[in-house]
């Protein structure tokens, strides 16, 4: 730990710098009274925000390890499932369409072994997400559904380095012809270099045919939930401190046609009943990760479900008409509240417990829609308002979020308007006091989306910058915004992997890095008081944005002080006769916008902590993020 005065700080600035800068900085007056809290600092201010949008589920959160695990077919073949024939084995594959184990997978990979023997197998390989994941000393859950003609009596299941063709792992897995049956197998690592450059083989050393469908290798998961996620990225998402989870989108929610939308139903109980459906950023998503693992991923945070629900609108602007048409999506809406919230006595309720969950989950906000403001048809309010009077009749108790403004009677009035804000850095920096004016005596703000954007795949400081100015404004203004999160919050780096440039996480099979924006969010979130203090500042430059929140437990003032410049930012600071302690600083720093991190160098920049004394003056750096936690004594 570095231990800094605000003016060694300032001469850590290389001489040149600091002279032209220096001289162009004003000093500006900065006061805060923490004794006069002026509104409470909204309990659930910040969340996550996640979506199937960059391979964040199928390739990302979710665990499962192995692409196209249910088999479907493309006018490619089975995609991601290839033939092994080793020395003389003789063997085909082909998707069947007429053959699979479920309605629900009704089709499989059909595999014909014609000739095989010991040392000349044959067999199928998967190639996982961008390769398979293996680490050291790990347990892999193997599993698939197999329907077996012929003498074939047993697979051998291998995961080979793609390189070197090295076994890291194997196992036997007897099976018996006649109807599909699932099989099971655990297999183990020894010592190795963790690597993702690897693959699943399954093979035979006998003749006949082999179907097969929902097949699953999982690595283990984060708090070792099965058929759970990927522990790297729920450790990043624990250290943002997070309130909520927004879920399940986005416009994975509405999907681009009216049969695409996010049909809760088939995204629970066992894999094989999961059809999957079409998302809309371009590939199929399985669904392996469905509703109950988005609840089970909230109480794995300790933090609670925002839950959107389908409000009847698809992106290609097709809508269902309010009335008779809806109902069957209201309904889906009342039964969908059931299943994460009901008691066991109630129908959804008992569902969910049959598919491994039985207490239920704590919520208190229901999101109608999402992004309505493109349906140019006018439907909204009216599909708002069917569905918010028939929830509000059943579930009284839950604050009601509409996407866009709505027109509609007393009754079906939204709680909360869900507002959107994706901008560069300049724009974001022009929409810090968006909020500061606006009338308190109407519906409260979800800032449901929102980021800076200019780096790709993963922000950029200038990003962070952006994101940092923001932030002040929304703790400045958290009687009104009740909570926010930033979209997208995930993206698999890997060439094709990306369908949105700006995104918060960034990660391959094995990896992942935290972007400038990402710590400055940790940052923000994990230094949040319960309480505004009153406060003004003047004479600052253009781009210098502060915050304070005012801890009432701990009596600690959180100051956060953000200069986008490139001039040093100097404060007289008046506490207002407060006697303030040594303080925690910590500090998140770059040369400039354009410095950022990725998987190859993914901490180059991270903040830095040491302790201050804030004392009556303070220089804030050139392109610093300052958080201060100043004890209040
Ligand atoms: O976050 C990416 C997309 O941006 C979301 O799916 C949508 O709601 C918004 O337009």
């Amino acid at each position: 730990m570095t231990i800094m005065t605000s003016k060694s700080a300032l001469f850590a600035f290389p001489l040149a710098l600091c002279f032209a800068a220096c001289a162009s900085a004003q000093t500006a007056q900065l006061s805060i009274d923490p004794g006069k809290i002026v509104h409470p600092v909204s309990p659930m201010l910040y969340g996550l925000m996640t979506e199937e949008i960059n391979h964040s589920y199928d390739g990302g959160l979710y665990a499962e390890l192995l692409g196209n695990h249910t088999f479907r077919p493309t006018w490619e073949g089975v995609v991601g499932w290839g033939l092994v024939r080793n020395g003389n084995a003789k063997a085909s594959v082909v998707p069947d369409k007429a053959t699979g184990p479920s309605k629900a997978l009704p089709t499989s990979l059909k595999l014909t072994v014609t000739e095989a023997s010991s040392g000349n197998e044959a067999g199928v390989t998967n190639a996982g997400y961008w390769g398979i994941p293996v680490k050291p000393k790990s347990t892999y859950q193997l599993s698939f559904y197999a329907k077996v003609d012929g003498s074939i009596d047993s697979v051998h299941a291998r995961l080979v380095g793609n390189g070197t063709g090295a076994t890291l792992a194997e196992g036997n897995i007897p099976v018996h012809a006649g109807a599909w049956s699932r099989y099971q197998i655990a297999l183990g690592t020894g010592t190795l270099e963790a690597s993702a450059d690897n693959h699943l083989e399954l093979t035979f050393a006998k003749t006949g045919t082999f179907w097969i469908q929902a097949a699953s290798l999982m690595p283990p998961t984060f708090n070792n939930r099965p058929n759970g996620l990927r522990t790297d990225l729920m450790e990043k998402m624990a250290a943002m401190h997070p309130k909520f989870v927004r879920l399940p989108g986005g416009n994975y929610l509405e999907g681009d046609r009216l049969e695409d939308w996010y049909d809760w139903h088939e995204t629970i109980g066992p894999l094989v009943d999961r059809p999957g459906h079409q998302a809309p950023w371009s590939y199929w998503s399985t669904d392996g990760l469905g509703l109950l693992e988005f609840l089970e991923w909230t109480e794995d945070l300790k933090v609670e479900p925002v839950l959107a629900v389908y409000a009847g609108y698809a992106l290609k602007h097709d809508y269902i008409k309010p009335g008779p048409d809806l109902e069957p999506y209201v309904q889906a809406a009342i039964d969908e509240v059931e299943y994460a919230t009901g008691d066991v006595s109630t129908k959804w309720g008992a569902q969910r417990a049959k598919d491994g969950h039985s207490a239920p989950f704590p919520l208190h906000y229901i999101e109608i829609g999402n992004e309505d403001e493109f349906d140019k048809s006018g439907s909204y309010s009216g599909r708002f308002a069917q569905f918010a009077l028939a929830l509000r009749k059943k579930y009284p108790q839950y604050k009601l979020i509409a996407t866009d403004k709505v027109t509609v009677e007393k009754a079906a009035e939204p709680d909360v308007i869900d507002d959107h804000y994706y901008k560069s850095p300049a724009d974001m920096f022009d929409l810090v006091h968006r909020y500061d004016d606006a009338p308190r005596n109407g519906m409260k703000v979800f800032v449901g989306e929102w980021a800076t954007r200019s780096g790709s795949p993963t922000p950029n400081f200038g990003d962070a910058l952006g994101d940092a100015a923001w932030m002040t404004g929304l703790e400045r203004n958290s009687d009104l915004i009740v909570m926010a999160s930033y979209a997208p919050l995930l993206v698999n780096v890997n060439p094709g992997g990306m369908q949105w440039p700006t995104d918060l996480i960034g990660y391959d099979a094995l990896k992942s890095y935290g972007s400038p924006s990402y710590y400055a969010q940790c940052l923000f979130a994990a230094h949040l008081g319960d309480g505004v203090p009153q406060s003004t500042i003047s004479g600052a430059g253009d781009r210098f944005f502060y915050s304070a929140t005012v801890s009432s437990s701990d009596h600690v003032l959180h100051l956060k002080l953000v200069n986008a410049s490139n001039h040093p930012q100097t404060l007289a600071v008046d506490m207002k006769g407060a006697k303030t302690g040594a303080a925690k600083l910590y500090t998140l720093h770059s040369g400039g916008y354009f410095a950022t991190n990725s998987m190859t160098n993914p901490d180059s920049i991270k903040p830095l902590e040491s302790t201050v004394n804030l004392g009556s003056s303070r220089t804030v750096a050139p392109y610093t993020i300052e958080v201060l936690d100043v004890p209040l004594r």
